[in-house]
């Protein structure tokens, strides 16, 4: 089936050409036609001129003074329609910048989504090894130092540490949104390198720290974690999700528009809207990245029960600034200077004396 980039992609295309392109070339037409019987006017009224003028003048009626005179008459009128037509080269100019603009959108690489002889299972187990998985974002910067471990297929982890440590960086690997500068990161012991990426993403859902929506109806953009589900559907996951009531409380519900054109979600909001998704994508592997902003206890609740509901039978991934939304991962990663600094249980980290985790958790309570 189509997936959202697909989606996307065909979308893009259509209000391109649909758009733009028709109303410039209507616009270039009818210039040029204007060019064309402009010259064609100019033309007939010259001889025209030129007839009557040779015709007054053996009558008597008109001397050559007067036909001169008539001569700068006309030119001062059609003047501004030969200038009219010398725009013409801009016009062309402009269908060239389109064309080159075309270009560029559509014929950009894409990422490779399907490497030669790539790995492109029709279903993936979510099983996720980091082998020895270092990474910067350019060569002068490393932020993830020679991470090792491996997760089982349905287990759940959560990585902590300051903002800034690593924690998104390290969740946007395994989708292959970026890959490894050193060593590497299996998905079901294969090489992430190596996957047919659209294969891999079928399989994984991301709720990320700053949910993205389209500009595009509630609707649709629940409809992004899987292009083919009925309304039904959408619907459904949005209820399980907690997204429902306050969709139904919108202007137009859920044909309401979002984003840049249409009205603005809290975050809040908007995460429900990428859990909606996540759950309608129904994935192996799962991903949160919490949002850094404050949620209300309210909210927060609700989200914590759906996601609770949604890692189940799932491998999952948690990039935690609460540390009471991971009381109950089989394993907490603490991070400090791109490396695993501490790693186990919740109750196990607490009882630490000294641990960096059981300090972030003391300041965050309040002891
Ligand atoms: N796209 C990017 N390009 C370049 N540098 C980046 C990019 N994204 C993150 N970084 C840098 O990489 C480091 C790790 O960032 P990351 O977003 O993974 O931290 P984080 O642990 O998720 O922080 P937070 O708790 O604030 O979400 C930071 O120094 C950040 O500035
Ligand atoms: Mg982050």
């Amino acid at each position: 089936h189509m997936t959202a980039e697909q989606y996307e992609e065909k979308r893009n295309r259509k209000s391109f050409f649909g758009g733009t392109v028709d109303v410039w070339k209507k616009i270039v037409t009818v210039w040029s036609s204007i060019n064309f019987y402009q010259r064609m006017i100019i033309l007939a009224t010259q001889t025209t001129i030129f007839v009557l003028a040779v015709y007054f003048i053996q009558q008597g009626g008109l001397t050559i003074g007067g036909l001169v005179a008539l001569n700068g008459y006309a030119a001062m009128l059609f003047g501004p329609f030969v200038l009219l037509g010398r725009n013409w080269q801009t016009l062309q100019n402009g269908l060239v910048s389109i064309r080159q603009t075309e270009e560029k959108i559509f014929d950009t690489p894409h990422e490779i989504y399907h490497p030669q002889n790539a790995f492109s299972p029709a279903k993936i187990n979510g099983e996720v090894e980091f082998k020895n998985v270092s990474f910067g974002y350019d060569k002068s910067t490393t932020v993830l130092r020679n991470l090792t471990f491996k997760v089982r297929q349905g287990e759940r982890v959560a990585f902590v540490g300051k903002s800034g440590v690593g924690k998104s960086t390290i969740i946007d690997l395994i989708p292959g949104y970026y890959f490894p500068t050193k060593g590497a990161l299996l998905v079901d012991g294969h090489d992430t390198r190596q996957f047919d990426l659209t294969a891999l993403r079928n399989s994984i859902a991301v709720v990320s720290q700053e949910p993205v929506l389209f500009n595009d109806s509630i609707m649709m953009n629940i409809r992004y974690g899987r292009i083919d589900a009925t309304d039904e559907e959408v619907i459904e996951a949005a209820k399980n999700a907690h997204a429902h009531d306050f969709i139904e409380e919108l202007p137009m519900k859920y044909e309401q528009l979002v984003g840049e054109r249409g009205i603005k979600l809290s975050v809040g909001q908007k995460q429900r809207i990428a859990i909606a998704r996540a759950i309608l994508r129904n994935p192996k592997i799962l991903i949160l990245d919490e949002p850094t902003s404050a949620l209300d206890a309210q909210t927060e609740k609700k989200i914590s029960e759906t996601f609770e509901e949604l890692m189940k039978g799932r491998t999952t991934f948690i990039a935690a600034h609460r540390l009471s939304t991971i009381r109950k991962v089989d394993r907490i990663f603490v991070l400090e200077n791109g490396r695993i600094v501490e790693e186990g249980k919740h109750d196990d980290l607490i009882k630490k004396e000294g641990g960096i985790y059981r300090h972030m958790y003391e300041y965050q309570v309040g002891v």
